[in-house]
């Protein structure tokens, strides 16, 4: 059978890198063929940072030329992936960029969520026709524009046999619960920070990036009153559809919350910051998916140990890698913009309104042709 090449152009909102993968979605398969991962570098990230900021004084200018120099750096990560795959760019079908998420605001009136790195650019430098801006159309279908996931979740992830939940821990946390009965709704959604809040804190005391393994997490204590502080916010409690991004769990969200407690010791704030993401995480699955017999996660969360134990702990079903599954926990969401580029060339639409809240299931993202 011919093979059916797609690929997948992923940076997240922990804002530390584009995931390029490669895919053969050829009849009744998802194989992963390559994957290539690009880093930010630091000035980059910091002027992501500064676009992303709500106090930001950039100019339209700034805003304009981020744009293209994102689209340039897009099509940068995919030229080598196919280098280091050995594949043409005439062999694709079709990428699909995902962009870099500057704003999502899906509460505003009118709600609106803003990625950016020019498709254009994309698509002109690889020779390989683009789908991008997948989460507008959801948008003006009246939903959040997030998560668009679940669908490719409910492709490669479902079983008839398990009821399973994906739990991808990037900047923010989004859960998929796919319960074996395929006719059965599936719910999808954020949970909350995932990696955000503790990149943030591990940044401003160590000047690193991330707490790598967890390792500096682990060295400190939950203080009980500061987690109860933290998961006193009403997005927590608030029943899907919903979802979130680092605008709101912010450095400002915690520093707020810091001001009202006493000084702890900075490891003990990361450690707390932790036990936020593995509670919120375990309390949503709790609550919406009961009979949950697996749980499987992918992001870059899952190699924060300290994390990994703690939801293993608080789960009480076995709680493994999609890698199990034959996809690496790195290339999950990757690997879904490829596929939701593969639906919208096919003409299928690819949202999920229970998941999303949209009135109808639409057709997603703009195409560019090469
Ligand atoms: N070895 C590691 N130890 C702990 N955390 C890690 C490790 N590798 C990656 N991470 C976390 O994963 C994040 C990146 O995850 P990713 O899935 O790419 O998220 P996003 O989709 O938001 O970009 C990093 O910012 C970091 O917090
Ligand atoms: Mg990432």
């Amino acid at each position: 059978m011919a093979a059916e090449l797609y690929i997948g152009l992923m940076s997240g909102t922990s804002v530390d890198g584009i995931d390029a993968g490669l895919y053969d979605f050829s009849e009744n398969q998802a194989q992963v063929i390559d994957f290539y991962y690009q880093p930010y570098s630091p000035q980059i990230k910091q002027k992501i940072h500064a676009l992303c900021n709500t106090h930001h004084t950039l100019s339209l200018s700034d805003y304009g030329k981020l744009d293209s120099l994102l689209g340039l750096l897009y099509a940068e990560a995919c030229i080598n992936l196919l280098q280091q795959s050995r594949i043409n760019a005439s062999e694709i079908k079709a990428l699909g960029s995902h962009g870099q998420t500057v704003c999502h605001s899906p509460y505003s009136k009118p709600p609106f969520t803003l990625q950016i790195g020019d498709p254009s650019i994309i698509s002109q430098r690889t020779g390989i026709t683009t789908v991008a801006d997948f989460r507008r159309k959801d948008i003006a279908a009246g939903g959040q524009g997030a998560p668009l996931v679940p669908a490719f979740h409910r492709a490669l992830f479902h079983s008839p046999t398990e009821n399973r939940v994906i739990v991808n821990i990037g900047g923010i946390a989004n859960l998929t619960l796919l319960p074996k009965d395929i006719h059965q709704n599936i719910l999808g959604f954020d949970t909350g920070p995932g990696n955000t809040l503790m990149d943030y804190w591990i940044s401003e005391h160590k000047n690193v990036h991330y707490d790598k393994n967890g390792r500096w997490a682990a060295t400190g204590k939950v203080r009980p009153d500061l987690l109860s502080a933290l998961k006193n916010d009403d997005y927590f409690s608030a029943p899907p559809p919903k979802s979130t991004g680092p605008e709101y769990f912010s450095a400002t969200w915690l520093n707020n919350k810091l001001a009202k407690l006493p000084t702890y010791k900075a490891e003990d704030i990361q450690r707390s910051l932790c036990q936020l993401t593995a509670e919120t995480i375990s309390a949503a699955i709790e609550r919406f998916a009961p009979e949950t017999d697996k749980v499987f996660i992918c992001g870059g969360g899952i190699h924060n140990q300290t994390l990994l134990q703690e939801l293993r702990q608080l789960l009480s079903v076995p709680t493994v890698s999609t890698e199990t599954e034959g996809v690496h926990p790195d290339q999950v969401e990757a690997m879904a913009f490829a596929w939701l580029a593969k639906q919208t060339m096919q003409g299928l639409t690819a949202n999920l309104p229970e998941t999303t809240g949209a009135k109808e299931a639409v057709i997603l993202g703009g195409i560019y042709q090469a």
